[in-house]
């Protein structure tokens, strides 16, 4: 039976980003109103010192300024006080090599969320799989503040930072172009068309082939759309 208990309340795409203040590793953080006017990629990670999550912070830093030319920003989090973030990024600076990558310095926010407040609001403490520890959740936040994605991997799984950056430009793209993205897209693939909203656009469509979009049949159109539009 469910119990108020295991009743999580977990925001939603379409919802707005709730709201909060915290400290980070730069300083006081007011989210989301601090990143009017860009994306987001806000996410969790379960703990600091741990392999896992040291792969995936030297690949977000390596990442971060692709990410901050699609005009999306990092910001982290962990239910870790703000010593132990900074002891854990300056070891990672002045240690470890990994994969080609070394002297990483992890230069977006991250945040200290000892209480769980921020992580709980998130919908990151996943008990079934830790109570103690955030899940790996990634939430996609547009520059109105709405989410607009979220990923969640468990503790043992290490994300893959194609799917992150895929879907960052697959949303914007649509926004841009009022088009939808087919399975596995990337840019300069072929993208999907709004689908025919009336009996005469779908017969057109089918008859007349508008020019530059092939449909498969009448619900399922596509255009070109190349690289250097997205
Ligand atoms: C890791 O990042 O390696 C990790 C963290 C918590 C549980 C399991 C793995």
């Amino acid at each position: 039976m469910e119990t108020i208990e295991s009743v999580v309340a977990m925001p939603r795409i379409g919802d707005k980003a709730p709201a909060f203040r915290a400290i980070t590793t730069q300083g006081e953080l007011n989210f989301p109103g601090d990143y009017e006017g860009k994306w987001v990629i806000l996410f969790s990670h379960p703990a600091d010192f741990t392999p896992v999550c040291t792969s995936e912070f030297m690949t977000f830093a390596k990442l971060e300024q692709e990410f901050n030319k699609h005009n999306c920003q990092l910001v982290g989090l962990s239910v870790d006080g703000l010593y132990s973030h900074i002891a854990w990024l300056r070891t990672i600076k002045d240690k470890i090599e990994y994969k080609g990558m070394k002297n990483v310095e992890v230069k977006f926010p991250l945040i200290e969320d000892i209480t769980m407040n921020v992580a709980k609001k998130y919908g990151m403490i996943q008990p079934g799989e830790s109570s103690t520890k955030a899940v790996r959740a990634v939430f996609f936040i547009d520059p109105k503040g709405t989410i607009r994605a979220i990923i969640y991997y468990p503790l043992s799984l290490g994300r893959n930072f194609d799917e992150l950056m895929r879907a960052l430009i697959a949303m914007q793209t649509a926004d841009k172009h009022s088009i939808a993205t087919p399975a596995d897209w990337h840019p300069g693939d072929d993208v999907i068309v709004p689908p025919a909203g009336s009996c005469g656009v779908a017969k057109e469509r089918m008859e007349s082939a508008t020019k530059g979009v092939k449909c498969y049949d009448w619900f399922f159109c596509t255009k070109e759309l190349k690289l250097e539009e997205v």
